[in-house]
This record gives C-alpha cells, structure tokens and sequence, in this order.
C-alpha cells in the first residue's frame, strides 16, 4: 500500500513550480551575489526577487525582509535581537505557554542571562486570553511573541489584539508564523506585529530557509556578524538557490490561497468525520473556530499515541504525547491546555496538503481506525 503523508506540519514536499523556480542556479547561475561582475549580479537579482515575493506575500516592504535559515533562526533573531536592542528599556519578555521550542527554548536561554519571562497560559482550546497580556505588562516589557497558529492543534491566536495592547504600552510583538503561512492569510498590517517568522519547509520550500519580517525602525542585535549582507542584518553569503525556492513558494501562495485553503479543508473535515463515525469516543482539540483549516489533534482516550502509531500500516502522522519505558511524555501544549491525561497519551495529529486527495483518506481512515481498533484491544484496561 502507498504510504499516505498526514504530516504536512512537520514539513512539506517541494512544490514543483518551487523546484522549477531553483534549478537555474543550481546548473547555471553560481555566482555570489555579493560580487560586482555579471555571475553576481545575475545571483542578485534572484535574491532580490525572492525578497519582494516575499513582502508582496506579507505585505510589507522588500527592506523590511531578511532571508534566514528557517523558522528557527527567525525566532531566535527576533527574541533575542530585541532583548539586546532594548536592554536598556527593560528585561521582562511576553510569550505563551504553547509556542514552539524555537520561542521556548530562546526564553529560557534568556532567562538564564538576566531576562524575566511570563508565559501566558491558554484555555483549553489553546488560546491566549489578551486580557492575561494586559496584565503581564510591566513598565520592563518590552517584547510580546506569541505564535500565530499552533503546530500540533492548529489554533490561531489573537494576534491583532495581542499586538494592538502590545503598542498601546510601547511594547514590541513578535510572531511566529511558521504554521500560518500559506495556510490562512497572514497580513503584517493585518496582524499589527513588529516581527514576524516564516519557515520555509512548512510552506512547499526547501529546508533551511526562511525570512524574518522587522518592521521599519524597529532596532535588533545582530545574531550573525561577519560582512554586511542581507543590509547588514544578517552576515553569511545568501543561500541563493533557496531563495529562489522560498520566493517562488510565496508568489504560489499569493496566488492561491484560496483553492490550497479549500482542499486542505475539504480533507481535514472529511477525515474527522470519517473518523468520528469509525471511533465515536475520539476527541478533537483545538479552537472550534480558531484553528487552521489543515490540522487536525485527535484524542484516542486510555490509549498510548505511540501504539497507535506503531499499528499504522501506510498512514504518517505524528504523536502528541510519547512513551518512554513506563513514563508517559505529554506535549507541552497539550500539558498547558490541561488535557486529561488519558486523552494527552493517546493523542496523534494529522496534517492534511495541498496534495491530500479524497482517495488518500477514505484509505487512511481504513488504517487509522484499524491500529485505534487494535490498540484498544491490547490495552490494559480493555476499553
Ligand atoms: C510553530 C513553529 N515555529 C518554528 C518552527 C521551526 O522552524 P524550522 O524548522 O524552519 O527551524 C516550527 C517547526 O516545526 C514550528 O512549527
């Protein structure tokens, strides 16, 4: 049986208009863009372009677009850029309890070196309530980052309003955009932020790129020294074919929102009620409403994620909560929605794409009710 790809959060496959857009200058054009003769300027150009794909996708301008290294790197610029810019306004930083380790990890590094961080706790569909921000607000903050949406239950969260209380108290915000790029529109005006991260992979790009949006004037310290590439941002000769790929990823997206919107939709609904027929005690997670149209948490309950997945025949898809001998390791962000714990442990996400098919999950609903099926019965407590 084919394998069938239900992980589309974890990464993406290269659309081919993006592999297209890259081949030039893996077989052609080599040349440095930092030199002056014609191999340069050709390298140059595609750079360039890639960063006006880009910003016509956020809608912001080209200068305002440094290319990174992926989703990663932009976070840690951004967060720690800030809290060496503006040290001397204050120590104190804002974020969630469900964003990324790539946010997390970077607080907690930062609260090693003198820095105070709040994290904002969340319903229990994920959500940040603005009116928690208000309060955490010092006259020391001077940095909100809160993710758009989340990877593993895709809710999104309140940015403009997050953003909007932000400036109210002359404090930056932040966003990690990662999963909401080229999943649902992401307007930087829109969403009112200073800073905001894209991921190449999770957008149809390659792996190892990604852009970091700074709006004008906001200061930041620079993660990378050496030369003054990327407008002195950000040193390291520009990875030229990816640029290529990420700009051409953006332009897709730009021009087709709406119909990746629709299938992603489609798939993710159908495989929910499909399953749900199957398996009428599963739970899904995540904003009713709030949530991006290609994720899908489900929770098996008294069942362990890593059984279930271990039965899968073709499907790939991934656990919210892993067993490691006779610990159950619960996903952060499960954990701070305060999930049950026996429906944190049997939880797995599936990630639908713009290439799902209907006929991909009639078949993995076959498979997934099949290993849910075959846990149950191999489970202790026989439910
Ligand atoms: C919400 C979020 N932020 C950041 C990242 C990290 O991005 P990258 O893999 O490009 O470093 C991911 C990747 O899983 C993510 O889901």
């Amino acid at each position: 049986m084919e394998p069938i790809y239900l992980d589309y959060n974890a990464t993406t496959p290269i659309d081919p208009a993006v592999a297209a857009a890259m081949i030039p200058y893996i077989y052609e054009h080599f040349g440095n863009p930092s030199s002056s003769h014609a191999f340069g300027q050709r390298a140059k150009t595609a750079v360039d372009k890639a960063r006006c794909q880009v910003a016509d996708l956020l809608g912001c301008l080209p200068d305002e677009v440094i290319l990174t290294s992926g989703g990663t790197e932009s976070n840690n610029h951004a967060i720690k850029g800030v809290s060496g810019a503006y040290r001397e306004k204050g120590n104190h930083i804002i974020t969630s309890s469900v964003e990324h380790p790539a946010v997390l990890d970077v607080c907690a590094f930062l609260e090693g070196h003198g820095f105070d961080v709040t994290y904002l706790p969340v319903d229990s569909y994920g959500m940040v309530n603005p009116r928690q921000l208000e309060w955490a607000i010092t006259p020391q903050t001077i940095l909100v980052s809160v993710m758009h949406a989340n990877n593993e239950i895709g809710t999104i969260q309140p940015i403009s309003e997050i953003s909007e209380i932000a400036h109210r108290n002359g404090v930056l915000a932040h966003a990690d955009c990662a999963q909401s790029v080229g999943k649902i529109p992401v307007s930087v005006d829109e969403l009112g932020v200073d800073l905001l991260s894209i991921a190449g992979h999770k957008l149809y790009a390659p792996k190892g790129i990604g852009a970091l949006y700074i709006r004008s004037g906001v200061r930041l310290e620079k993660l990378m020294h050496g030369a003054g590439h990327e407008m002195g941002w950000r040193a390291g000769t520009e990875n030229v074919i990816e640029a290529a790929g990420l700009g051409m990823a953006c332009q897709l997206i730009a021009e087709n929102l709406a119909g990746y919107c629709e299938r992603m939709t489609e798939t993710r609904d159908m495989l929910e009620a499909q399953l749900g027929e199957r398996l009428p005690d599963m739970k899904i997670n995540g904003h009713p409403e709030h949530r991006l149209p290609n994720t899908s948490s489900i929770s098996f309950p008294s069942l362990e994620a890593d059984t279930i997945l271990s039965n899968l025949e073709y499907v790939a898809a991934s656990a919210g909560a892993a067993c490691h001998s006779d610990q159950v390791e619960i996903s952060s962000v499960l954990q701070a929605m305060r999930l049950p714990l026996d429906e944190a442990m049997g939880t797995l996400r599936f990630s639908t794409g713009r290439y799902t098919t209907r006929d991909e999950i009639t078949r993995a609903v076959e498979d997934v009710a099949q290993a849910v099926e075959a846990a149950r019965s191999r489970s202790p407590q026989g439910v």
